[in-house]
């Protein structure tokens, strides 16, 4: 059987995590596993975790250690996590990083890329506001870059779109200074990997897809 060999994206809130995941999940047909993502659809399924994890959530804080591990170490036994995954927004501390590293251990799989991306924060700003995410099949939009066909309609699923609770602006200020405070040590944490890769995230989708893809490969 051959090892897992994981993917992680690493970056500020609404730097294009979720956007170049989606495609790269795709591209090497591996799951893409969003912390943030599972805790939102717990949140809607009205679960006792889920209840604990909106209000956290909704404030721009982080979701505790414990329920992270458990939520991401379940998800990590599935048949389809065998090949290996593609983190979005996990790990989120150098707490998290740690229970990665032992939990693959464990099961003898590595990481095989940590993709950091890195924009302005005035861009971030400008790219959170003008967010829609469709509630139904999770695909990502922006009123003004990446518009939807139909205003307000997803158009993979036809689902009306929704604006996150926490892009509201002061929100967003919350999240960026929590990355700064609790996400940002991870970039010390693993820049002397060989599978550390700094991309920029300025520029059209298609061209901060090209540097990932190109960074990938060099990693074989
Ligand atoms: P999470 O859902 O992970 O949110 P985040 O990290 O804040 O990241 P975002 O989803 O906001 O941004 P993104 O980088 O994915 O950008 P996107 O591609 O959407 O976490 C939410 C909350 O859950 C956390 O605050 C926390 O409470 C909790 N949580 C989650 N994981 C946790 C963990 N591990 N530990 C503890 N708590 C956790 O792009 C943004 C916008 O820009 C979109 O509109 C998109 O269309 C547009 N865009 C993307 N790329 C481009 C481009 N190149 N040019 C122009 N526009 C672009």
């Amino acid at each position: 059987m051959s090892l897992a060999r994981h993917i992680i994206f690493l970056g500020a809130p609404g730097v294009g995590k979720g956007t170049q995941a989606q495609r790269l999940s795709q591209y090497l047909r591996l799951p893409h596993v969003s912390t943030g993502d599972m805790l939102r659809a717990s949140v809607q399924s009205g679960s006792e975790l889920g209840r604990r994890a909106a209000a956290v959530m909704d404030s721009g804080a982080l979701v505790s250690d414990d329920i992270v591990m458990d939520i991401v170490a379940e998800r990590l036994t599935l048949q389809d996590a065998l090949a290996g995954v593609i983190f979005d927004g996990f790990p989120r501390t150098v707490h998290q990083a740690n229970a990665l590293d032992q939990l693959l251990q464990h099961g003898g799989s590595q990481i095989a890329a940590v993709l950091h991306i890195v924009l302005d924060d005035e861009e971030i700003v400008e790219r959170l506001s003008g967010r829609r995410v469709c509630p139904v099949c999770g695909a990502i939009y922006h009123v003004r870059y990446h518009p939807p066909r139909v205003s307000g309609v997803c158009d993979q699923c036809g689902a009306a779109l929704l604006q996150r609770e926490d892009d509201q602006p002061e929100v967003i200020r919350k999240r960026l200074a929590v990355y700064q405070a609790e996400t940002a040590p991870l970039v010390a944490y693993y820049h002397d990997r060989p599978a550390y890769h700094r991309i920029d995230g300025d520029g059209a989708a298609d061209e901060v897809f090209a540097r990932i893809v190109e960074a990938v490969r060099e990693k074989g």
